[in-house]
């Protein structure tokens, strides 16, 4: 059989191990396979093993390490303006928060995007894709929620369809209209009512919702009954959870047995011990904490309780201007204290749990798509440690070389 691509002279084939959502103990097995090559046919990886089948192209990795793409299962994609007197208003001691409630934050990120023409969110959002896809990422999340308003939320949706056709990382949608109170509107429930009803036309772009389930934006019993609506419409479900204060949205996300629950900086033990004995993934979001100098999730604790937790950047303008996964998994590993394999777990197959693409994505293993990002390092092991100057050597995606360092 003739392949399309074979990848030689690969030190190691890292590659997490195990049926996802990847849980406890299980987090840290990840199959090492030193000195084997990757054949890649049709987008498929379809051999793994110490032959080199004849093929088309032939990369020689020169000893560089193998990693799944990597998977982002949590940004704010797609969004314009810019943010940056709010970093320097909170190193002056105002918070996050008495930002968002005095009308910046979220909502200044609003009139933006609402201002924006689907064609500028998009070479945007292009952009931010394209270099994430040069640092090895080849799945993201995006959501709504800049837009607070029909024309707007689905403006963000079209322009999360678009992306997924125009540039070359896979793009899945997720609906946040929940995401803050617009000015439009003095009521929450009538908001959220609101949205409810918009339900039925998000549908034809994404069969995911989440809310920023908070004290003081949508509390939890504000919360419940529109989660509840869209999880009897067959959504599922993510919740922005214990971010900034414990409000009970960690144990309402297992409740209503939803995807995930991210961020959780401030749950409880109660709220970590329930998500722990639930379906949910605990998705951590180590750049948020260092972006707002806010403490960090316990991911330690999260994973000796036996639970799933996935990684992702939170990329968005106002509480994470960070893409870089390398980052993430090293602050992953320094503050939430993971071992690095479970970093490495968290940002492939958990991720793709978490997106719904498990059965294709996260793992280097045939059948798997062809999606690779090769590393400069001798060990998956010197991730942490050389995060800021690792070598990208090359980025495939379904099985065409998008990147190559030159
Ligand atoms: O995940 N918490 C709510 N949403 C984002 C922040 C969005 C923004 O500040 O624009 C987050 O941190
Ligand atoms: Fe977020």
């Amino acid at each position: 059989m003739r392949v399309d691509l074979t990848i030689t002279n690969l030190s190691e084939i890292v590659s997490p191990k195990g049926k996802p959502p990847v849980c406890g103990k299980n987090m840290s097995q990840l199959s090492i396979r030193k000195n084997k090559n990757i054949a890649i046919k049709d987008g498929k990886i379809v051999y793994i093993g110490s032959e080199i089948p004849p093929a088309l192209r032939t990369i020689n990795a020169n000893g560089a390490i193998a990693l799944p793409g990597l998977v982002d299962p949590h940004t704010h994609i797609p969004f314009t303006g810019n943010r940056a007197h709010e970093f320097i208003m909170r190193l002056h001691g105002k918070s996050y928060m008495e930002i968002m409630q005095a009308g910046g934050g979220i909502l200044s990120t609003v009139k933006a995007v609402r201002k924006a023409s689907l064609k500028e969110l998009v070479l945007r959002g292009a952009y931010a894709l394209n270099e994430m896809l040069k640092l090895g990422v080849t799945t993201v999340e995006g959501k709504s929620g800049y837009g607070l308003e029909k024309t707007a939320e689905i403006k963000q949706l079209k322009a999360l369809k678009l992306l997924n056709k125009v540039q070359l990382v896979d793009v899945i949608p997720t609906f946040l209209g929940a995401h803050a109170l617009p000015e439009e509107f003095e009521d929450k429930k009538e908001y959220l009512n609101y949205l409810s009803n918009m339900l039925k036309d998000v549908r034809e772009y994404t069969d995911t919702v989440d809310i920023f389930c908070e004290k003081g934006v949508f509390e939890v019993e504000e919360s419940r009954e529109f989660l509840e609506r869209a999880k009897a419409m067959g959504f599922r479900l993510r919740l922005h959870a214990d971010e900034l204060a414990p409000s009970g949205a960690g144990k309402l996300a297992v409740e209503l047995r939803a995807v995930s629950a991210d961020h959780l900086i401030s749950a409880d033990d109660e709220t970590l011990e329930a998500i722990s004995k639930s379906a949910t993934t605990a998705v951590i979001l180590p750049g948020t904490s260092f972006f707002l100098k806010e403490r960090f999730a316990r991911g330690r604790k999260m994973i000796d309780l036996g639970s799933a937790v996935a990684l992702a950047s939170d990329f968005n303008p106002g509480s994470c201007n960070i893409y870089d996964p390398y980052l993430i998994m090293h602050l992953a590993v320094t503050r939430c204290g993971l071992e690095i394999e479970e970093a490495v777990t968290a940002y492939t197959i958990n991720a793709a749990h978490i997106l719904n693409l498990s059965n294709r994505k996260g793992k280097i293993e045939e059948g798997y798509d062809a999606d690779i990002v090769l590393l400069g390092l001798n060990s998956y092991t010197e991730i942490p440690y050389m995060f800021s100057r690792i070598t990208v050597v090359s980025v495939i995606k379904s099985g065409r070389v998008v990147f190559h360092e030159s």
